[in-house]
């Protein structure tokens, strides 16, 4: 039974942060973090708009998408480390708020790699027949947990949600293969310390990120057996300009095959991937049976790769 994406949505706040904005509150300038990151604006949510209310907008857009109604919905996957509160979690919110009452529901914390977590292990549900269709959310208000003071991260997230209702999909179509891991070891590079800031070593989160994308992206296209050449858009975790050259330039793809939105979003971590997939769909930069390359890589250490070919 093969899994695919049956309909996508997203949301992000209207709220626009530039980086001549963050000039005034930290010791940065435009100049550096355009080059440095490819970020030139962010999306930051007001006070009044948490996790799960992120999660419900791009919920709703999905569930329309998909043209389904919520009490089909069998299980909701919530990947977010930023949920309103510790429990219940922001699926069990989410499921009362869209009134998917046959749904099973819980969140994942795999950071940036979260919405990679989410598809693959929906994934595992559908190929299983053990249920018609999957809600996969990618949610995030990173905007609560950063330092506004510490230059080294204040000036890289944003927040937002993407959302995507995974279910069966024709022979051919859907997920191909996967690649998902982590690395314990390297949860001390990023993390949320006791004062409920991120702390992050970028150099080492970045030497792991490059080699990390590269491999994985590598990895789901050959276990799918076919060739660096067959895909037509990667769609890499929108971390740093840097780094997503890195993974297009390991498989070898031209800079119009990469997908690229991070200079109006920054990072927005979980939500990061399902953002520029919906955002190349607008564009009509995705056709039917386009082989795709999502691929992720986050706090933890974790990391996620699918291969999947577009359509129902
Ligand atoms: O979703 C996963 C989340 N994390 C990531 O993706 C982060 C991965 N890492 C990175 O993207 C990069 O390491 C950063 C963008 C965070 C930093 O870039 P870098 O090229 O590794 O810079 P660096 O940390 O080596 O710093 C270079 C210089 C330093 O100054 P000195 O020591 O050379 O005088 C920093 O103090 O740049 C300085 N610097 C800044 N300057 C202006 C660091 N942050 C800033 C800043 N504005 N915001």
């Amino acid at each position: 039974m093969n899994a695919g994406f049956i309909g996508v949505g997203r949301y992000v706040p209207e709220k626009v942060v530039t980086n001549f904005d963050l000039e005034k509150i930290v010791d940065t300038n435009d100049e550096w973090i355009r080059t440095r990151t490819g970020i030139e604006e962010r999306r930051i949510a007001g006070d009044d708009v948490d996790t799960s209310d992120m999660a419900y907008e791009a919920a709703k857009q999905a569930i329309d998408h998909a043209g389904i109604s919520p009490e089909q919905i069998g299980l909701i996957l919530v990947a977010t480390v930023t949920p309103d509160q510790p429990f219940p979690s922001v699926a069990c919110m989410l499921q009362d708020k869209l009134g998917a009452t046959n749904a099973a529901a819980m969140d994942i914390s795999a950071a940036c790699a979260g919405f990679m977590y989410g598809a693959i292990t929906a994934q595992q549900f559908i190929a299983t027949n053990t249920y018609d269709y999957v809600l996969v959310i990618g949610v995030e208000k990173l905007s609560k947990i950063t330092d506004w003071s510490d230059r080294n991260t204040a000036v890289l997230f944003g927040d937002g949600a993407c959302a995507a209702v995974m279910g069966k999909v024709s022979e051919g179509r859907g997920i191909l293969s996967f690649d998902l891991g982590a690395k314990g070891a390297g949860g001390k590079y990023l993390y949320e310390d006791e004062n409920k800031h991120i702390i992050m070593n970028g150099r080492e989160v970045f030497k792991f990120a490059v080699r990390q994308m590269g491999e994985s992206a590598l990895k789901v296209v050959e276990q799918a057996g076919l060739q660096k050449e067959d895909v037509d858009l990667l769609i890499p975790h929108q971390a740093n300009i840097r780094i997503m050259n890195s993974a297009r330039e390991r498989l070898g793809l031209p800079e119009e095959k990469m997908s690229s939105v991070i200079a109006k979003y920054g990072n927005t971590s979980a939500a990061s991937i399902g953002n520029a997939l919906v955002e190349e769909l607008e564009n009509g930069k995705i056709k039917d049976d386009d082989l795709l390359v999502l691929v992720g890589f986050g706090g933890g250490l974790t990391w996620g790769a699918i291969a999947l070919r577009w359509g129902k």
